[in-house]
């Protein structure tokens, strides 16, 4: 079978090559993909908006399969347009997809079905909002309703931080469109474990846990970024939090989609804190993390193409998902200023080394594949250096290892990822 993967990131690339690892595959494209994937899949110059180029790509090459990647694409309904075309595809539909795409949306439905979440109010008026935060206690949490490239949180903590707050992202509207409807929600203390899914539309069976790092900096300090780098297992996301997930979080979620016309079939991604009246829900996204997705992935046994296959077959609940008994760390190398401004272009070396060294993966997000054959850095979030081990420390200094294996002008990472484990 010939697989199409849609998007351009570390997470992509894990998606490819988890595709590449399957029996059944004999080819993979990837729309637009990067210099990394490049070399291993062969990438298609059709951006992952242009659906009815994707469609025709996709009915030319006779793909068996496409895997969206991104949420973009999803939450504008690329899945309805490839099904109307009868082609497979696998991820939500715009219509189950809203979970990720509007958090008032996604917030409602986890009021109506007594789902975990922090308690909150949306408004789609300053003025009220403003009268709201008047009374509020803080810290309080300000959430753009849309889609805003994991930038639309803002933590206020007092009235004048929330005001400015309502101003950036209703009235100057810097997430755009997002910020036509806004969350404000209480403010959760504790650990944060995401926890991604495949779902049928009536099961779900859950992958393992990981922890992302969305700080720039060491310490959790700076600004929120798409993630500096994860680790797998979380070692707080214990039997009894999972058995309470299980129960109260995760089936009723796939129930409740189902129970509202919005059948869920793809991935869903639980952002969950841990706090001391037990897990909430944060978010929900319709996709893999990344770079959750770069750490879990390649501790899967089980065949990334066979179980997508049956969640759109509905068969979800004839497979066991097979995770191997370790820990992987993933560490992302930055150009130096991302998430603000940073620049590109310059030449990435060392990569070879990853091609022998096994238990190692070097995923490429921001890069770009020259005509001579070099690989430049071209993006905020370059490379996501993966490594393995027996546990989570070992996984770690792994990691850190390898991430100094690659050289290139203004490579920037943290140098605490997993640190939490030591507190385990
Ligand atoms: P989100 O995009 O909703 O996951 O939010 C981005 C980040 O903001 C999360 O990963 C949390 O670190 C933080 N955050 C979001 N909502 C809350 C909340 N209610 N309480 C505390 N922190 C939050
Ligand atoms: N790493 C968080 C996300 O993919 O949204």
């Amino acid at each position: 079978m010939k697989v199409l993967v849609i998007g351009s990131g570390g997470r992509e690339h894990a998606i490819v090559r988890a595709a590449l690892a399957s029996p059944r595959v004999e080819k993979v494209f990837c729309a637009p993909g990067n210099g990394g994937i490049a070399q291993e899949a062969e990438c298609v110059p059709i951006g992952a908006m242009e659906f009815e180029k994707l469609v025709s790509f996709a009915k030319e090459e006779n793909i068996g399969l496409t895997i969206v990647g991104m949420d973009d694409p999803l939450v504008e309904g690329i899945v309805d347009i490839f099904e109307r075309e009868h082609l497979r595809v696998f991820g939500p539909r715009k219509n189950a997809a809203i979970l990720e795409g509007s958090k008032a949306f996604s917030k409602d439905l986890m009021k109506k079905y007594h789902i975990p979440t922090a308690a909150y109010e949306s408004f789609t008026d300053a003025k009220e909002a403003l009268a709201y935060l008047e009374q509020a206690e803080f810290p309080i949490v300000l959430k753009a309703d849309g889609l805003a490239l994991g930038k639309g949180v803002l933590i206020c903590n007092n009235l004048q931080e929330a005001k400015a707050g309502v101003k950036t992202i209703m009235e100057d509207k810097q997430f755009g469109s997002a910020g036509n409807c806004m969350v404000v929600e209480e403010y959760m203390i504790g650990r944060e474990v995401s926890v991604l899914s495949f779902v049928d539309g009536k099961t779900i069976r859950t992958m393992a846990s990981a922890q992302d790092h969305k700080r720039a900096g060491d310490g959790d300090q700076g600004p929120n970024t798409g993630g500096m780098g994860t680790f797998s297992p979380s070692p707080f996301y214990t039997d009894e939090v999972d058995a309470f997930c299980q129960e109260h979080i995760y089936q009723p979620t796939v129930d409740a989609m189902a129970a509202e016309g919005r059948e869920f079939k793809g991935i869903i991604f639980f952002g969950l804190m841990l706090t001391e009246h037990g897990p909430k829900v944060l978010e929900y996204n319709a996709r893999f993390g990344d770079p959750e997705a770069q750490v879990v992935l390649p501790r899967m046994k089980s065949d990334m193409i066979e179980v997508m296959e049956a969640c759109i077959d509905g068969r979800l609940a004839e497979i066991e998902l097979e995770f191997e008994d370790n820990a992987a760390v993933c560490v992302v190398l930055a150009s130096d200023g991302y998430p603000v401004s940073y620049e590109k272009g310059f030449e990435i070396q060392g990569l070879e080394r990853f091609q022998e060294a096994r238990g190692y993966e070097c995923f490429h997000a921001g890069t770009k594949l020259t005509q001579e054959g070099k690989i430049l850095t071209n993006g905020g979030r370059v490379l996501g250096v993966t490594a393995k081990g027996a546990d989570l420390k070992e996984a770690r200094a792994n990691a850190y290892k390898a991430a100094e294996w690659v050289k290139f002008e203004n490579k920037y990472m943290r140098h605490d990822i997993g640190k939490a484990i030591d507190e385990a």
